[in-house]
């Protein structure tokens, strides 16, 4: 049997790429590593264990591995220099789509761990002392990884859960069904269970995490006759519990966008007015080529019937441009189609092509310099909107959730209910908590706020 017993004062590294959902598993592999002795180093180079933890939707993303591997060579020259060790583990999206490659090209590496392979990792580094060679890691396991999330600690009045993983809904550009695999959903129970011992350690707002989310779909809790849940009643259980407040979900795809979950940001409260609902492009013959499954019209009419549900609802969008055939035309309905919607704010990219997924073999490839432009473009419009809705909170007055302190003493740092940074001058006392907000300015990544004057007495 392996021995996994706590070795004394190990330190490790984690280097995050990517998404929320890497965020999300570079904290549990953080939980998983405490146990068996290991504590968060303050820079790689003092490491005893670098994670970096990687992301491949887009080929920047990709090769940016590949450059810290050769800052990592060093410092690990230098560690063995000095008697002292350092293991190397690329782990994520890269690792599963790119294992044998990383082994062959970099060679500095101990451990090739897949995204849902990393609750093997006190395993894998109890025989990595004996054995040599890189050990890979890349089944797809996550149900037996959904089984290992230990109880957490919370690290702030925010946190994430990931519900689902996974996407069966093979976009043509996107490489996530290939490295995270088919859609799973975790269970009512475990979630319930997470957000509630979250809720115990003061966590105030949970964000539900999966690449379809809204696809989710998961066995009832005991007792419960029905077949699956969907979003929209995950959502509401959760609502129940005592000292949760907020809840959020991301992200979502617009064709599982169903009824009850509408509903449910309709008429639940605590669901956030903000909404993270991807479209991608405006063109009807990109989005099929896309092989989206909807149309700019049934995008605008979808949005209209989650309007009337939630009049106050504030959208985010991910957009993609130089898709493969996209030409100027359907650029422009792009564009006309955010003119119409209005982002409260939006990710943007110029068309990415990976290897393996359809995308990359289509012909009439957009010029990189025509990309360059249309993206310029595309974020001119996009940030105007995203400044003219800050601009628009000024003189509201709106629950914050503060979350950190602010670079200014007596100055904290919180949320909007539309995810904005907000500055505020408050007690420490009130980190933690939600307390309203009267806006009074806009910088350009914040708002400013004061307390509303009551709360400010009562702190
Ligand atoms: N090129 C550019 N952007 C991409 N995305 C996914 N795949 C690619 C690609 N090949 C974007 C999509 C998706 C977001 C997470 O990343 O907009 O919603
Ligand atoms: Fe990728 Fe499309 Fe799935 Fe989103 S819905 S993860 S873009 S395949």
């Amino acid at each position: 049997m392996t021995d996994l017993r706590p070795k004394q004062g190990k330190s490790v590294f984690i280097r995050t790429y990517g998404c929320q959902m890497n965020v999300y598993d570079s904290e549990r592999m953080a939980d998983l590593l405490k146990p068996i002795g290991y504590s968060a180093a303050d820079s790689p180079d003092d490491a005893d264990l670098v994670i970096l933890n990687t992301c491949h939707i887009r080929e920047k993303a990709a090769e940016k591995v590949y450059s810290e591997l050769g800052r990592l060579k060093r410092a690990k020259a230098n560690r063995e220099a000095d008697g002292e060790t350092m293991t190397i583990a690329v782990a994520g999206c890269v690792a599963q789509a790119e294992g044998a490659e990383i082994a062959a090209r970099a060679p500095v590496v101990d451990m090739v761990i897949g995204p849902q392979a990393y609750h093997r990792l006190p395993e894998l580094l109890a025989r990595d002392a004996r054995d040599r060679g890189v050990a890979l890691e890349t089944d797809f396991a996550v149900n037996e990884k959904f089984d290992a999330l230990c109880n957490r600690e919370a690290e702030g009045p925010a946190a994430f859960i990931t519900v689902q993983e996974g996407c069966d809904k093979f976009c043509t550009f996107c490489v996530v069904p290939y490295t995270r695999g088919a859609e799973v959903s975790r269970p009512v129970e475990a979630i319930t269970a997470e957000a509630r011992s979250l809720a115990a350690q003061g966590v105030k707002e949970v964000t539900l995490l999966g690449q379809n989310v809204n696809g989710w779909a998961g066995a009832p809790p005991a007792g419960d006759s029905s077949d699956k849940w969907r979003l929209g009643e995950l959502c509401r259980h959760l609502a129940k519990i005592d000292g949760i407040e907020r809840i959020r979900f991301t992200t979502s795809h617009p064709r599982d966008m169903d009824d009850g979950l509408i509903a449910a940001l309709g008429d639940e409260e605590k669901l956030m007015p903000y909404l993270h609902l991807p479209v991608q492009a405006g063109s009807d013959k990109i989005l099929k080529s896309m092989n989206r499954g909807h149309t700019a019209e049934s995008y605008r009419r979808l949005i209209e019937k989650i309007r009337d549900a939630r009049p106050d609802i504030a959208l985010s969008g991910d957009f993609i441009v130089g898709f493969p055939g996209e030409t100027t035309e359907d650029f422009e309905e792009t564009l006309a189609l955010v003119e119409t919607v209005g982002y409260a704010s939006a990710y943007s990219f110029k068309y990415s092509r990976r290897p393996g997924t359809p995308g990359a073999a289509m012909p009439k490839q957009v010029a990189e310099a025509e990309k360059d432009d249309r993206l310029a473009r595309l974020q001119e419009l996009l940030e105007r909107q995203r400044s003219a809705f800050n601009r628009a909170q000024i003189g509201r007055t709106m629950p914050v959730l503060f979350e950190k302190a602010g670079r200014h003493p007596g100055q904290l740092i919180g949320r909007s209910p539309y995810l904005q940074s907000v500055h505020a001058n408050a007690p420490e006392s009130m980190l933690g908590s939600i307390a309203p907000v009267t806006i009074l300015d806009v910088t350009p990544n914040a708002l400013a706020g004061a307390l509303k004057k009551e709360d400010e007495d009562a702190a």
